[in-house]
């Protein structure tokens, strides 16, 4: 049986409380399109798709046997969507920085993730916390404005292996191991 599976790093429960509030003002009519449940919040490191079970227990081998790095800071303070703002699919919170430790984070873990005999991941690393998703294109230029989203820094401390469970109306994750930096 395969999983649906991905690294990334989890929010802690008061980083999501204080987010909350922050998109509240920011949006006081709620955001666009079908938001995130703030439990499944989080930002993907490394997209696996499905994975049988001896795929999952070398990638865990890999991911342990050796350091992570060490835990760092992450701001987050823009406001962005896929593919543009004017024809959005994902509106996304960001970094106005250009954030080299989650960069460092990332390019270890794709190290890790190949040694399990993955295929490399070939699009570019493009750290964001999907905030929603938009069955059709629409213009944010206005929501958007100049980019300059709710600031928020993140504590992080640990990535995770989740497994996501689709169907029902939003996906939910689940994760299946916490990898302390
Ligand atoms: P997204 O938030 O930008 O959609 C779980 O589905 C996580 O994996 C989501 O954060 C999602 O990114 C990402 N993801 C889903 N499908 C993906 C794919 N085919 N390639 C890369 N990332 C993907």
């Amino acid at each position: 049986m395969t999983e649906r599976l991905f690294l990334g790093i989890p929010f802690p429960a008061e980083t999501v409380a204080a987010l909350s509030r922050q998109l509240g003002h920011r949006f006081p009519r709620g955001l666009p399109g079908r938001p995130v449940p703030p439990e499944n919040w989080h930002i993907t490191l490394r997209f696996l798709g499905e994975v049988e079970p001896d795929a999952r227990e070398r990638l865990l081998l890999a991911l342990d046997s050796e350091g992570l790095g060490r835990p760092f800071e992450l701001v987050l303070d823009r406001l962005g969507a896929f593919p543009s703002n004017s024809r959005a699919r994902v509106l996304w919170l960001g970094s106005g920085d250009r954030q080299s430790a989650i960069r460092e984070l990332a390019a270890r873990v794709e190290r890790r993730v190949r040694q399990a005999g993955f295929p490399p991941d070939e699009r570019p690393f493009s750290p964001h916390l999907t905030l929603a998703r938009l069955r059709e294109p629409e213009n944010l230029r206005h929501a958007i404005g100049g980019g300059e989203g709710p600031r928020l820094t993140l504590n992080v401390t640990e990535i995770a292996l989740f497994r996501s469970h689709l169907g029902g109306p939003a996906a939910r994750y689940e994760v299946v191991r916490s990898l302390p930096l």
